[in-house]
């Protein structure tokens, strides 16, 4: 055997294997990355785009270090980070992508890509949805902690369905409006996506998240016993929350990506809020709602009426 050993190290065998080590090398399989860009939901969008486009192209994927240490602390990723000299000295070439996939992204040319953008559509990484949810898949201790607190809510209910809800507020309640005409959620909305889980589950638990608490407890009537407003709204700090809505059963999302991703992590019904720009708002040039919700997603549609007394008066 020490013979076949040897014969190993001789050629033809050591070209083959030679051969094969190039072909795996992270060097000839090129080192593509993306823009590490925006807020928790936004950096997610961004991991799952690259992880499926490098996929699809066969190309190795690595994630800058600003993007390792947001999403880190939450989730068990796995794509190697770039060093910060590594970063700076690759000869990048720089790659726009929109907010939906295409037939060209199949085949996207060059050995060090930087894709830019904000994208996130399960139209990029539907199809990886296990391996998705592997890589958001979060630390024990986030988990436990997340599991804890609606533990904790459960109170003397026998048969608990937990709804996480998320309201993106701050600075879209003017952004929306005068940037997009568009509108963030309103009272009705809350009430009625609630109310379809007050009529579906026995015993729901609204989990109400979200970084202008003020907002939701003027506009969320809680008086059921059933809403638990929960978090301390900190936009510095928003793994907590996230793991929570993650954490339970189904999702109401209002707009933005923490809640698209909520839905998607907590895999059950998913409420959003649809139809919220006018139709000639410039918002969905850059936003195509059916690449972001999924088709199984429920959407109630907003109340425009705001927008349309405003431009007629
Ligand atoms: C628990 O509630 C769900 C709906 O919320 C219902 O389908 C199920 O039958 C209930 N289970 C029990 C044991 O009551
Ligand atoms: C609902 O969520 C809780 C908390 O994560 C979990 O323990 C429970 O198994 C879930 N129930 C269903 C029916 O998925
Ligand atoms: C949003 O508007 C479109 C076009 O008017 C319509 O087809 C769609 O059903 C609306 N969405 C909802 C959830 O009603």
């Amino acid at each position: 055997s020490t013979q076949t050993i040897f014969s190993f190290f001789q050629p033809p065998f050591l070209f083959i294997f030679l051969y094969l080590l190039t072909q795996l090398s992270p060097t000839d399989q090129g080192i593509w990355t993306v823009n590490s860009i925006g807020r928790l939901g936004n950096q997610m969008g961004e991991y799952a785009t690259l992880y499926a486009l490098a996929k699809m192209n066969r190309r190795q994927a690595y994630i800058l270090p600003e993007m390792h240490q947001q999403l880190a602390p939450l989730f068990r990723i796995t794509l190697p980070v770039l060093s910060s000299n590594m970063v700076q000295n690759i000869p990048w070439k720089d790659y726009e992508l929109h907010d939906w996939m295409s037939e060209e992204y199949r085949h996207i040319e060059g050995k060090y890509v930087r894709l830019t953008g904000y994208p996130c559509s399960w139209t990029f990484y539907h199809h990886l949805r296990q391996e998705i949810l592997q890589e958001f898949s979060f630390h024990n201790h986030v988990k436990e902690e997340a599991n804890q607190y609606l533990a904790g809510l459960r109170g003397q209910r026998r048969n608990v369905t937990y709804v996480g809800v998320h309201i993106r507020s701050g600075d879209y309640i003017w952004v929306m409006p005068q940037v997009w005409k568009g509108v963030v959620a309103d009272k009705a909305y809350l009430e009625k996506a609630m109310g379809y889980f007050r009529a579906k589950y026995q015993e729901p638990v609204f989990v109400v998240t979200s970084n202008g608490m003020d907002w939701c407890r003027e506009n969320i009537d809680a008086s059921r016993g059933d809403v638990y407003f929960s978090g301390e709204g900190k936009e510095s700090s928003p793994g907590r929350d996230f793991a929570l809505l993650a954490h339970c059963n189904h999702t109401i999302m209002t707009i933005g990506t923490f809640g698209i991703w909520a839905g998607y992590l907590a895999g059950g019904e998913t409420v959003y809020l649809a139809n919220y720009t006018l139709p000639d708002s410039p918002f969905l040039k850059i936003f195509k709602p059916e690449a972001a919700f999924l088709p199984e997603w429920i959407g109630i549609n907003a109340d425009l009426s705001p927008l349309q007394s405003e431009t007629s008066g």
